[in-house]
């Protein structure tokens, strides 16, 4: 659901409460200018850190950034060796946002990561946990259907554990047991770089989010675009199923 917030962009913007961004178009952006894809990663991280300034600036209360998804590791070993040296250092930097007031969470399957990483996001959400300026999110091997999927092996065994039957099992029960748990249902999903799907991005939590798709590449897009988003979804009309 979306409040009222009062950012920058004043009273009368409905903002968003959560919003989702695919960072998307990394690898296009180097290519334009003859660069390894990992210059694009490079920048990217950059914009990364600019966009989630904005939003707290905003009065967006949730943002979940999509940086690796469980399909990525198709990639070239390179190119993911060089995600994720990346990562480690966003995970050095994300500690600057915590003087801001921010709380930092990760959704995603971690058992797969370097355990050093784990270590520094344990690190992170825990040392965060209290603040409440803004929720960042960071989506790494991430992918909804892996999520749904360790859900419902979670509730699985509790049903045959017999801590529950299986006529419990309902929206809210579900809900509870995704990566996301206490993080909001996403408003508005943003994916620049000209396509327009969820690449298994927040597919639950989706149901009923808004979009806004540009083509844009990730490395360019700007504090003005997330503006823009924001200002197209204050805009919008839902419905939720009702009239
Ligand atoms: C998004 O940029 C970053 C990740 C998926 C990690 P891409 O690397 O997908 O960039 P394009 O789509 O190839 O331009
Ligand atoms: C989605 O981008 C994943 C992230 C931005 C992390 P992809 O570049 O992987 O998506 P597809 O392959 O174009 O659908
Ligand atoms: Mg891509």
């Amino acid at each position: 659901m979306s409040k009222k917030q009062v950012g920058i962009l004043g009273e009368n913007v409905l903002v968003p409460t959560h919003v989702g961004v695919i960072m998307d178009g990394n690898g296009r952006w180097a290519k334009k200018r003859a660069l390894p894809r990992k210059f694009g990663h490079r920048e990217g991280a950059k914009t990364f850190r600019t966009i989630a300034r904005h939003a707290k600036a905003i009065g967006i209360s949730y943002i979940t950034f999509y940086a690796f998804s469980t399909e990525n590791w198709k990639r070239p070993k390179d190119e993911v060796d060089a995600i994720m040296d990346l990562f480690e250092k966003y995970l050095d930097e994300v500690r600057d946002f915590m003087d801001e007031n921010i709380r930092v969470r990760f959704v995603g399957d971690r058992t797969m990561l370097k355990p050093v990483l784990q270590e520094k996001m344990k690190k992170v959400e825990e040392d965060s946990k209290d603040f409440d300026s803004m929720t960042l999110v960071l989506a790494i091997n991430y992918g909804g259907r892996d999520e749904i999927a360790h859900a419902v092996r979670s509730i699985a065994q509790d049903v045959a554990d017999g801590k529950i039957g299986a006529d419990r099992i309902n929206e809210s029960l579900i809900q509870s047991r995704l990566y996301t748990e206490e993080i909001p249902d996403v408003d508005l999903i943003i994916r620049p770089s000209g396509e327009q799907r969820l690449s298994n991005f927040l597919i639950w939590q989706a149901a009923y989010a808004e979009y806004y798709f540009t083509n844009i590449l990730w490395p360019d897009f700007s504090k003005k675009d997330l503006e823009k988003a924001v200002l197209t979804f204050s805009e919008r009309n839902r419905r939720f199923g009702g009239i």
